[in-house]
């Protein structure tokens, strides 16, 4: 009940706000223009500002490195493959010896954006998610001891760390913490959408506009909005209609053990989500028109035509960014002393 309150008093609020740019009819396009990106519910991705190179860099060599796995077969960008949208693009991720993951691999792309981290919110950072799949079980399988041991074997870690931080103690909270660094590099800045927002009306077709018109209008701004258009809020999947899966994640539920938290999920992140297939935390929706039009039911109680939801779905690819330009990373080589990998124990 409470959802459905906060819903239409945001609708409305999304509808004054669209009736601005219409008084402002008589001004000069320029200001118009202006004045029309600023009052979209959606804002443009602000361009990353890199403070730390060196940390950058070394999070870069984590984030690829699959040593921090017990396996040394897995890296953070098994399951988030920077090169496929920062997915795996798997209904629920594969983890250590072939375990089926309980849940879809949300992008790292603009994953500083998330105004906190995992399906369910448990992890309140970067840094915090960082260390949750290297000890997991079911992804990386190793232990945080275990991962430090294995960079501290190895020299040019070493040293690489040192340069960063000092003589501080090479321990998981560093490992974590450049991870994150490296992470919030993974903006997308500059897709066609944004363009548009900033006043190239060329950025976007008719089409993909008309798209956006039924994506404000039917209220999926409600949820979907800010820089990220999305991952600002806990939302319930299903206010309309109850939303069926065979996966038993509780969302939110699973942090507060509150009942009314049940379903609740942190509203994902529609930035590359052209990219980011399949959809859900269960990785039901094979398509992102399966997507929308469950979301238009569930959420929203609309019945969208196959042309309404064309429309939506071709705004919705106007959102894919810049993606990060990366060289691959050349790592270091494991010494006499490194402990081993372990892939099938
Ligand atoms: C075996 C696959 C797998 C590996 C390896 C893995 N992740 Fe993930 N990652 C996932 C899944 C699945 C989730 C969602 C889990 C959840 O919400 O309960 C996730 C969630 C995240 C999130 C939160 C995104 C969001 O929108 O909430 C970030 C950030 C992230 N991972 C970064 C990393 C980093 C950094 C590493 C390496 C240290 C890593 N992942 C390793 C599968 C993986
Ligand atoms: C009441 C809040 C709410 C509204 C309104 C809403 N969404 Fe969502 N949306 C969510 C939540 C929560 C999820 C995650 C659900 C899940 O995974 O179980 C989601 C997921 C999605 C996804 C899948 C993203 C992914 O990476 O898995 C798409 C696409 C999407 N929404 C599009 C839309 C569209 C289009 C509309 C309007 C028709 C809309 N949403 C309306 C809350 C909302």
């Amino acid at each position: 009940m409470i959802h459905s309150l906060v819903l239409t008093k945001n609708l409305r609020t999304f509808r004054k706000l669209s009736g601005v740019a219409c008084v402002l009819v008589g001004l000069t396009t320029a200001t118009m223009v202006m004045a029309q990106g600023k009052d979209e519910p959606i804002q443009p991705i602000t361009p990353v500002k890199v403070t730390n190179a060196a940390k950058v860099a070394l999070g870069k060599k984590l984030f690829f490195d699959p040593r921090l796995s017990k396996s040394g077969f897995i890296s953070c960008n098994s399951c988030h493959n920077l090169s496929m949208g920062g997915s795996d693009n798997l209904p629920t991720s594969i983890g250590d010896r072939w375990q089926q993951g309980p849940i879809n691999s949300p992008t790292v792309l603009n994953s500083s954006l998330n105004f906190v981290q995992f399906w369910d919110g448990r992890a309140k950072d970067l840094q915090e998610q960082a260390g949750g799949p290297i000890a997991n079980p079911k992804e990386m399988a190793s232990s945080h001891d275990l991962a430090v041991d294995v960079l501290n074997s190895i020299p040019q870690y070493r040293e690489e760390f040192a340069k960063i931080y000092g003589n501080k103690k090479l321990d998981i909270a560093l490992v974590t913490d450049a991870i994150a660094e490296f992470e919030k590099t993974l903006k997308t800045p500059n897709s066609r959408f944004d363009k548009w927002l900033k006043g190239d009306k060329k950025a976007i077709t008719a089409q993909e506009k008309k798209g956006y018109a039924l994506f404000k209008d039917s209220g999926c701004v409600a949820c979907h909005n800010g820089e990220g258009v999305g991952a600002s809020s806990f939302q319930k999947m299903g206010v309309i209609e109850p939303y069926k899966t065979q996966n038993p994640a509780m969302g939110r539920a699973e942090v507060t053990k509150e009942d009314a938290d049940r379903f609740n999920f942190k509203v994902p992140t529609l930035r590359n989500v052209e990219l980011t297939y399949p959809y859900f935390h269960d990785g039901a929706a094979k398509t992102l028109e399966d997507a929308v039009m469950v979301m238009g039911r569930l959420q929203l109680g609309q019945n969208y035509t196959a042309e309404e939801t064309a429309q939506i779905v071709a705004f919705l690819k106007t959102l894919t960014g810049d993606q990060p330009k990366l060289i691959l990373p050349i790592l270091p080589p494991s010494q006499n002393n490194t402990p081993r990998p372990k892939p099938f124990e």
